[in-house]
């Protein structure tokens, strides 16, 4: 049996990995320190997993870890991951993101040198190569990195050396740089959730500047398929891209969970769609994410499996079937950071 560390799995994308992996008879150990985005929850079966709260930065218990369970890879998901929390308050993203990460390296490099060798998957975002305006152009892996936002800047700095680690050290190290994830378990403070929360409970839609902004969007067990398959096969030193071949105005992307929304809640066509209100634009807002995936698709033969309406659909009956769920994480410090942010 197969053991991996997955650090952040009680986050959104992390808890759909060691779910995944769990099938697959994988033993699982997650390392997560338990930020307001995750959920210990999530993870339901308990056999052949063990759970840490420990911070990635924590270098003795992280070490102990590694040193107790001899895994053949640590797949790294923990971070801060909210753009507008970054821009508010950047250095929880410096300590996990970055500090973070360069923690790992040196515990793999130690373990390297001691003839112990662990793979590590890094996962990052498509984020880090910034706005791409040109509607003729994607960014396949080679794209230059451009960074917009204090988030993007952490997960960009990461991949440069995570790349300096496998160059001057040889770790054996592969990075995925993945476009934004939707599906189970995502904390509502990103677009998806937090629309389908409000339009549940017929609160106003707040959609920055004119909602012409594009993003590509990846079912999330895509995603964990993807990252399975990139352990497996995966070349040490590349980095691969993985994308839904989806992009959406975010406008039409709310105007169709609204369709979606009203069906599913039995309301009138068209009702949702009156809840959407324009709100002023995040500071240094990227227009647009377009992700090239046809490498991993040509190397690897991976390609989404569900169409963004399926997957949508799935997630919308997944958030008003889940309702004690989505209520535990949008009480208390949710709400203060909702009032904060949006009033
Ligand atoms: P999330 O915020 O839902 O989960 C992050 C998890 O990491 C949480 O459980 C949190 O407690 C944990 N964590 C944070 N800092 C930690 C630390 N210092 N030590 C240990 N645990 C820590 O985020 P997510 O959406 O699941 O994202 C997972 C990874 O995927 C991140 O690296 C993110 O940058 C990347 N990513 C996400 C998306 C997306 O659309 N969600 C897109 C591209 C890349
Ligand atoms: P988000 O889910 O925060 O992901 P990211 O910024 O990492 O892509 O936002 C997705 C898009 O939706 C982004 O263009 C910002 C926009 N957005 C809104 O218009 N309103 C909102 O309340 C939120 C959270 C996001």
């Amino acid at each position: 049996m197969k053991k991996i560390i997955v650090t952040g799995g009680s986050g959104f994308i992390g808890s759909n990995l060691v779910n995944f992996l769990l099938k697959r008879n994988f033993f699982v150990i997650n390392i997560d320190k338990l930020t307001y985005s995750s959920n210990k929850s999530n993870i339901k079966n308990k056999k052949n997993y063990r759970f840490f709260k420990t911070d990635i930065n924590n270098r003795k218990e992280i070490f102990s870890i590694i040193k107790k369970y001899k895994p053949s890879a640590i797949f790294n998901l923990a971070a801060e991951t909210h753009v507008d929390r970054s821009i508010d308050n950047p250095k929880e993203f410096i300590l996990s993101n970055i500090l973070g990460v360069f923690n790992i390296l040196e515990i793999l490099r130690i373990f390297k040198k001691r003839k112990k060798e662990i793979k590590l998957i890094h996962i990052s975002t498509d984020e880090v190569f910034g706005d791409i305006l040109n509607k003729k152009e994607r960014s396949d892996e080679n794209y230059p990195y451009k960074p917009s936002s204090p988030y993007s800047a952490t997960k960009a700095s990461a991949d440069h050396l995570i790349k300096s680690y496998v160059r001057t050290y040889n770790l054996k190290a592969i990075i995925s740089n993945c476009s934004n994830n939707y599906g189970p378990f995502q904390f509502p403070e990103k677009l998806i959730p937090l629309m389908i929360n409000n339009i549940k409970l017929q609160k106003s839609l707040p959609i920055y500047g004119k909602g012409e902004n594009v993003r590509d969007w990846l079912w999330v067990e895509d995603h964990a398929s993807a990252i399975d398959l990139i352990y497996h096969d995966g070349e040490f030193g590349e980095t691969y891209n993985i994308g839904g071949h989806n992009e959406w105005k975010n406008i039409d992307l709310v105007h169709l969970l609204c369709d979606i929304m009203d069906e599913e809640l039995d309301r009138l066509k068209g009702e949702s769609r009156k809840l959407i209100t324009y709100v002023k634009d995040r500071a240094g807002h990227d227009m647009r994410y377009a992700i090239d995936a046809s490498k991993i698709n040509i190397k690897l033969g991976w390609k989404p499996s569900v169409t963004f309406e399926q997957g949508l659909r799935n997630t919308v009956k997944w958030y008003l079937s889940n309702e004690k769920w989505l209520n535990d994480v949008t009480s208390g410090a949710y709400q203060r950071y909702y009032d904060k942010h949006y009033n």
